[in-house]
């Protein structure tokens, strides 16, 4: 069997899997079993913030995995390369967010926010925005898309509500109806298809939170560590959250995560309130120091935001001549959504792409994402949309001789 039948026999699938089998990666560029090569516009959903087999995580990785990977009894002993870490995230970290908790995932870290803010406020409400995504365990799921996500894992994480992403009454009014234990929300939804939150409605919901006691989460695990072309997006909003999580880009393809809190809130937390046995391991901590030195060093932020720039220019050029295809452009520095008509004409172009040698991502209602390395150039940028432009033209193509079909 080769290695999609055995993945299919064996593995337990639970999406719609692409049949290409990745063997190897460089840079912007993928390589599968057989060889062919394909630009990586997925950047893994965000992950790859430096590209594929970038030399500064390949040296951090064998480095300290020569020296130590997990500590004995973990997080009960202390770390250099984890207080290296501790130290340099200080010079990103949003002011007054100075004490982490490192995690394993997105979802993990979200999960000991939603925790730590039901114990820190001692109440049990969490208000989340429609479309949001926070991962998939219990409680982040139910904090997730809108009630229905939920309710497929009955019986459903109680208290948990939703209101519509910038409806300022409706916010108002949920903090009227309830004691608010804390909201949580992305300040760029990337799942959700790319939708920054406005401003206004940012300082608002900032304001009903402090006025309520209310702690306010703010989820940069996929706008954070320079994607949306400051280090964190809540930069940009002029909002200092009370817990922040991270995750994905921060150790550039190594499994790692983190949440911020403010120093009072780590008052309130109490020794045994939270822990896990990789958290904090050296080896991740290691990665993650690599990526966030390289980050500083090399102004990441700043190249995104011109390159963001590059390739919003691009896309517009590219995409305005199929009005019939693409409804909208939204971009927020290199995390990008084309928003089509329907999930059907989304997969047909994702499957286009991919024969055409682009990888980009398919993502709720409609949207087809497009996350690339943080570091792409402008060649690989010019490549990706010539190969756009000949899919686009080709769905375009299919639509019309469906059209021809039914009206023959
Ligand atoms: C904003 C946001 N939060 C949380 C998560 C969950 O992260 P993970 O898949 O690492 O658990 C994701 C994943 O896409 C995300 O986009």
């Amino acid at each position: 069997m080769n290695t999609i039948a055995i993945e299919d026999s064996f593995g337990l699938t639970t999406c719609n899997k692409q049949a290409i089998a990745i063997e190897r990666g460089q840079g912007s560029y993928v390589w599968d079993e057989q060889g062919r090569r394909y630009l990586d516009f997925t950047s893994g959903w965000g992950v790859t913030a430096l590209g594929h087999a970038h030399p500064t995580i390949l040296s951090a990785l064998s480095e300290q995995a020569g020296k130590i990977m997990q500590n004995p009894n973990s997080g009960f002993t202390y770390s250099p390369v984890r207080s290296r870490l501790l130290a340099r995230m200080q010079q990103v970290l949003p002011q007054g967010l100075q004490r982490v908790f490192f995690a394993n995932s997105g979802a993990e870290a979200n999960d000991a926010a939603i925790k730590l803010a039901r114990k820190i406020t001692g109440r049990s409400v969490v208000i989340a925005m429609t479309g949001s995504f926070h991962g998939r365990t219990l409680s982040t799921l139910s904090v997730s898309g809108g009630p229905e996500n939920a309710a497929r894992y009955l019986p459903k994480v109680p208290d948990n509500v939703f209101v519509r992403l910038s409806d300022e009454q409706a916010l108002a009014l949920m903090f009227e109806k309830h004691d608010v234990a804390a909201v949580i929300i992305e300040p760029v939804q990337g799942e959700g298809g790319v939708r920054a939150v406005p401003r206004q409605y940012f300082e608002s919901l900032a304001s009903l939170c402090r006025n309520n006691g209310a702690l306010l989460i703010a989820d940069e695990v996929q706008s954070g560590y320079c994607r949306t072309g400051t280090f964190f997006a809540v930069e940009k909003a002029g909002i200092r959250p009370d817990i922040l999580t991270m995750g994905k880009g921060i150790a550039g393809g190594f499994p790692f995560a983190a949440f911020a809190v403010t120093e009072s809130l780590a008052q309130g937390v109490a020794k045994g309130d939270h822990g896990g046995t990789y958290c904090g391991n050296p080896l991740g901590c290691a990665v993650a120091d690599a990526v966030l030195a390289y980050m500083i060093e090399h102004d990441v932020a700043k190249k995104v935001q011109d390159c963001g720039q590059m390739l919003r220019s691009a896309l517009e050029e590219v995409v305005n001549p199929y009005p019939s295809l693409v409804k909208e452009l939204r971009s927020a520095g290199l995390l990008i959504g084309l928003q089509l008509y329907s999930d059907e004409q989304v997969q047909r172009l994702t499957q286009i792409c991919l024969d055409n040698g682009l990888l980009v991502t398919p993502t709720r209602n409609a949207v087809l994402r497009i996350i690339p390395s943080l570091l792409v150039n402008a060649q690989e940028v010019e490549e990706g949309m010539t190969v756009l432009r000949q899919s686009l033209a080709q769905l375009q193509d299919e639509q019309n001789l469906n059209a021809q079909a039914m009206t023959a």
